[in-house]
């Protein structure tokens, strides 16, 4: 039996961006109202630049795809500049056509969280689901804001953040972690496992031990991400750094 997730190393983070940005491409060439979930992050950026290159190149067309971001801090209104939406604006958005009215965020400002929450899962199932969710993670296994805990939740749901992913996210609010807001909403691991299919990536030799456990560990709460071991269609692209401890 083919072991879950697949794992695919390439040569560079560079190769990564590319092997990934092709594969969007071609899935939107094949259907072109795809649904992709789509992820923040430092890992993520070659893919972004990568996508809008191929964009330009006439490889991608975006004008009829869907999509999801998986988070979004609370209390940040979507134009505020530190928000998820603001970054995937800079990135990706404001380079392709793709257009505003299909694109998905969580409302960081919603006054009512919860209820946003239950928006946005109902915002996904009337979009068909997602077709290609893409993934990063963090060096303690999180996935989306999904941290390491006793339980998660399934669905989107509000999150505390931990201190150390404050201070990840300390470069988008001008290097100060107590900057950074204390909650979030994020796709849930549920909703995640639904996507029909998923791409986590990872780059660089941070990554290394945590995607060995992801790949190689049990599965548990305490590493989110090794819930994608449940799933039939997972991979990992990984450069030569984060995938050292796996033979591929
Ligand atoms: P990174 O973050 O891509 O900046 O390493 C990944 C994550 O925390 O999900």
């Amino acid at each position: 039996m083919q072991r879950s997730p697949r794992v695919l190393i390439f040569a560079s983070a560079g190769e990564v961006a590319e092997a990934l940005a092709r594969r969007v491409g071609e899935a939107l060439a094949h259907k072109p109202d795809l649904v992709l979930g789509l992820p923040t992050g430092r890992t993520p950026l070659l893919l972004y630049a990568e996508l809008v290159r191929l964009h330009r190149a006439g490889e991608a067309d975006f004008s009829r795809a869907v999509t999801f971001n998986l988070d979004e801090f609370l209390g940040l209104p979507g134009d505020h500049p530190s928000s998820y939406r603001a970054f995937m604006r800079r990135h990706l958005f404001d380079h392709v056509n793709a257009d505003p009215s299909r694109m998905n965020f969580l409302d960081g400002a919603a006054l009512d969280p919860l209820q946003e929450c239950e928006r946005y899962e109902g915002a996904i199932d009337a979009a068909g689901g997602i077709d290609l969710q893409i993934l990063g993670i963090g060096t303690n296994g999180h996935v989306g804001f999904n941290e390491p805990a006793t339980e998660l939740e399934a669905r989107t749901h509000r999150v505390t953040l931990k201190p150390e992913t404050r201070h990840s996210n300390a470069g988008l609010f001008g290097g100060h972690p107590d900057r950074v807001p204390t909650e979030a909403m994020s796709m849930g691991m549920g909703t995640i496992l639904h996507a029909r299919e998923a791409v986590l990536i990872a780059t660089g030799e941070s990554k290394a031990r945590c995607v060995a456990r992801v790949v190689n560990g049990p599965i548990t709460t305490a590493l989110p991400a090794s819930f994608l071991q449940l799933h039939r269609h997972a991979e990992i692209f990984l450069d030569r750094a984060a995938g050292q401890t796996l033979d591929g």
